[in-house]
């Protein structure tokens, strides 16, 4: 059989297959098992030496022009039809997707968004800063000295690069450099909060290396501890939604504030579940205290002149007992199908 005479038909019939099913009868028609080309080859075997050479090289040759034109033209022809259809079919990108497909909103962006609100009605504007920060944000200038705990390997993340004290950069651990940030870069009076991301070598079901803070600053001349309980228990009154939360507040150190208190809402267990803002049990829910003058003067304030208060506590923390979730690691995992049950409904934007 001609091999020549062969190739030119499939090749001419390849010309007019214009889809892939035509194209793929037309391999196996040729060069499946027991196509016209593969024939050729079988033929091989009753040929002389001197021919099988010949007509084998030729058979081979036909077989892979065939075989780099079938590619070619079936590449051509997707690229064809997904042209046309693209061309036909248009996506109303404006149009808002049915309710049950839209996603949820994921506890910590609602109690961000929730806290915001809160403080904001208050009259506190959100300040921000990076979550790479310089030791001396971080730690210096809120007075945390060389030999504090919290500058230790262990709680913190240290980046190789080193700032302009040829300090190494640190993942901030905890949002309270900011408030260096706004004293360092605006005058009193400050009212501002500073959600955001913080980050401790820490993880088990309480503990995430990557955790989320709010911080709270207000600097002005009269700023006193009664106006900063008043606020927080205002808050958490608004954010658990309980008018008669049951609240203490309980001395305590950090280096940033003096004094310094810790504040506790009270909870009892019923049926086995945490019910809060009454009972005889307490929850840590926040630290706070009156701005350390040693702050303020080494953010070059005067600390005769100004004084204030600030406050810190955990977002990840007060979701967990505002929905009763138990372990932090679900916030971050990327679950959807927890989002799917955990999260909140958008609604319509
Ligand atoms: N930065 C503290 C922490 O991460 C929390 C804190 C406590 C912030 C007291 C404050 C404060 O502003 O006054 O543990």
């Amino acid at each position: 059989m001609d091999v020549s005479k062969v190739l030119k038909e499939a090749l001419s019939e390849l010309e007019k297959s214009n889809n892939d099913d035509s194209i793929q009868s037309l391999r196996v028609k040729y060069l499946g098992k027991k196509g016209l080309i593969t024939d050729l080859l079988k033929s091989l075997k009753d040929l002389s030496v001197e021919d099988k050479k010949k007509f084998g090289a030729s058979v081979n040759l036909a077989k892979e022009e065939l075989l780099k034109k079938i590619n070619t033209h079936s590449l051509e022809i997707n690229k064809k039809n997904i042209n046309e259809k693209l061309s036909k079919e248009s996506i109303d990108i404006t149009f808002p997707p049915p309710i049950s497909q839209l996603g949820k909103l994921h506890p910590i962006s609602k109690t961000y968004k929730e806290v915001i609100d809160i403080f904001g009605n208050m009259g506190f504007s959100v300040a921000e800063g990076p979550d790479i920060e310089t030791d001396f944000n971080n730690f210096t200038a809120l007075n945390i000295p060389e030999d504090h705990p919290a500058r230790e390997m262990q709680d913190t993340f240290y980046l190789n690069e080193k700032d302009e004290l040829d300090k190494p950069f640190v993942l901030r651990t905890h949002t309270s450099p900011v408030q260096i940030r706004t004293m360092m870069n605006t005058k009193p009076p400050i009212k501002i909060i500073a959600p955001g991301r913080t980050y401790r070598c820490d993880s088990d079901s309480t503990h995430s290396p990557m955790f989320h803070q709010v911080e709270g600053l207000l600097i002005n001349e009269d700023a006193n501890m009664g106006h900063l309980k008043g606020n927080l228990i205002n808050f958490c009154k608004d954010f658990f939604h309980i008018n008669d939360l049951k609240v203490r507040f309980r001395p305590s150190y950090f280096p940033f504030t003096e004094p310094s208190a810790e504040m506790d809402i009270a909870y009892s267990i019923v049926d086995n579940k945490i019910k809060l803002g009454e009972g005889d049990k307490w929850l840590e829910i926040l630290g706070c205290g009156m701005v350390n003058p040693k702050v303020i003067e080494n953010c070059k304030m005067d600390s005769s002149k100004f004084q204030g208060y600030a406050f810190g506590l955990g977002l990840d923390r007060i979701t967990m007992l505002k929905h009763g979730l138990t372990d932090i690691r679900s916030f971050f995992n990327g679950n959807n199908n927890w989002l799917k049950a955990n999260g909140f409904s958008l609604g319509r934007i």
